[in-house]
């Protein structure tokens, strides 16, 4: 996609989020620059566990995961939607390289500077692996799956990136991989699971203040590339847990009552008022059932951390 493309969209999406009631910017749009380096802080920070415990999965399960993409056979295609710079991922390729030596990846990631410092570093740590890397859209990027090579693919999607997603997209989501899917191909999904409220609480409403870097980050992204003229220090992280949805849902609240320019628009802010920014949804295991049933798969297998606060689901299109 043309970068003048990504700016339209952008555009287009930030002024219908800023003239919606209530006000809302989609968190897809944090990951500029200095959005992508933040979340890596985040991924290092004692309360985000979601990273640490991926990890874990990765690194005390590597050989069953990787003999569960084999089971079908060798030459795979490791397609990982949203790949950011690829740490964790690396534990299961090094492991897969040396039971299929002709195994590729196919990273995709909305971020150019994550994709090109992945490469980098699997140039110097993982050169046996052959990487076909793409920058956009995975939405986007979806369709050329299909025409992509002839290869079995195992599609990640990992760190519970899948909860950004409202419960309509999550299906939408899973049921458009499915249609990209051949019958032998596998779909592997990073969950966050329930757990004690005051531990997610806590992830997104960190000591050092990084997620609220992280939220506001998108503020002055737009002052730079929309023109816009928010000032954040006039605005305000707040983050809850919803335990009966199951959702952490982060927020940035005006403290003043005032006035912002966007690419020539103007938006009132009142005191106080809140602007919707993020869901990070936290699944159940038979949740996790039922998205596989309702968008045609089968769960072949769930990979928890040793605490059950995280899980890997490894999914198989349904025989129709
Ligand atoms: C990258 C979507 C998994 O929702 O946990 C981290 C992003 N937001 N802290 C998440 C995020 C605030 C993260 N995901």
């Amino acid at each position: 996609m043309a970068s003048s493309e990504n700016t339209l969209a952008f555009k287009h999406d930030v002024l219908a989020g800023l003239a919606a009631t209530p006000k809302r910017l989609p968190s897809k749009y944090f990951y500029d620059e200095e959005g992508s380096r933040l979340f890596q802080e985040i991924m290092r920070l004692p309360e985000y566990y979601l990273t640490a415990c991926e990890t874990e999965i990765f690194a005390e399960q590597c050989d069953e995961i990787v003999s569960a993409f084999l089971a079908d056979g060798n030459e795979i295609e490791v397609v990982e939607l949203g790949a950011g710079d690829g740490t964790k991922t690396a534990i299961l390729l090094k492991r897969l390289v040396a039971q299929d030596p002709a195994a590729r990846y196919a990273p995709i990631d909305i971020s150019e500077e994550a994709i090109s410092e992945l490469v980098a570093n699997f140039r110097a740590t993982l050169p046996e692996i052959t990487i076909e890397p793409q920058v956009g859209d995975y939405l986007a990027i979806l369709d050329s799956l299909k025409k992509q090579s002839q290869r079995r693919k195992v599609i990640l999607f990992l760190g519970s990136n899948i909860g950004n997603f409202g419960e309509e997209a999550t299906t939408k989501l899973f049921r458009s991989l499915r249609s990209v899917m051949n019958d032998n191909d596998l779909l592997f999904i990073g969950f966050d699971l329930q757990k004690d409220p005051r531990i997610i609480h806590q992830a997104y409403d960190d000591a050092q203040g990084v997620t609220a870097r992280f939220n506001l980050n998108l503020l002055a992204r737009i002052n730079k590339e929309l023109g816009g003229t928010f000032e954040t220090e006039n605005f305000l992280h707040y983050a809850n847990y919803r335990p009966i949805e199951g959702s952490a849902r982060s927020y940035l609240i005006s403290r003043v009552e005032q006035t912002v320019e966007v690419a020539g628009q103007t938006f009132e802010f009142g005191r106080w008022e809140p602007m919707f920014m993020e869901i990070s949804q936290k699944y159940t295991l038979s949740m996790i059932d039922d998205y596989a049933a309702e968008a045609g798969f089968c769960v072949v297998r769930n990979f928890l951390d040793k605490r059950e606060y995280y899980c890997d689901s490894l999914w198989r299109p349904r025989a129709k």
